[in-house]
């Protein structure tokens, strides 16, 4: 398994990733042309996972000089609870300290709440509102 930085040649891979998992509801925020975008800011951290050659997982936040958010992280449903989730959130989280980050947290669905728990995180009283 390889940890490593965001190419513009896993493009199609993640969006595969993103479909399998059902959190590919906004091409104009999870798309292409948003991946690009990411990849160009300077306050994001975009990784993926590649296993064999194949692009597995992602997980992409940004830190803004106060607070680092993680705000996607999906594993392709076949590499599903290999440590693959856990790998990423690790050196994601690690990134952001070595930002400068005090703090890191995660926007997280329901589903997901057994797995960040089990990582460490706990869940707090700040909810996502919405305005789209
Ligand atoms: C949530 C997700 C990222 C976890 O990735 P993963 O690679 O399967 O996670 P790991 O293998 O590192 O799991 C670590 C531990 O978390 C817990 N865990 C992971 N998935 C779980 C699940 N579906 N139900 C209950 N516990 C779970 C387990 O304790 C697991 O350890 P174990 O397999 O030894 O029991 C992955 O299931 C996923 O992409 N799901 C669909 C999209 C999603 O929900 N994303 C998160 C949005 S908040």
């Amino acid at each position: 398994m390889l940890i490593r930085d965001f190419q513009l040649v896993d493009t199609d891979g993640i969006v595969e990733i993103l479909k399998l998992n059902s959190q590919y509801g906004f091409p104009e925020v999870d798309g292409s042309e948003a991946m690009k975008r990411v990849k160009a800011c300077s306050a994001a951290v975009f990784l993926v996972c590649e296993v064999e050659g194949k692009v597995v997982g992602v997980v992409r936040g940004n830190y803004d000089g106060s607070r680092a958010i993680i705000h996607q992280l999906s594993v392709h449903p076949a590499y599903q609870r290999r440590g693959i989730g856990t790998a990423l959130v690790k050196e994601i989280v690690k990134r952001f300290r070595q930002m400068g980050a005090p703090t890191v947290s995660a926007t997280v669905i329901e589903e997901g709440l057994p797995f960040w728990q089990k990582i460490g995180f706990r869940k707090t009283k700040v909810f996502l509102m919405g305005n789209w």
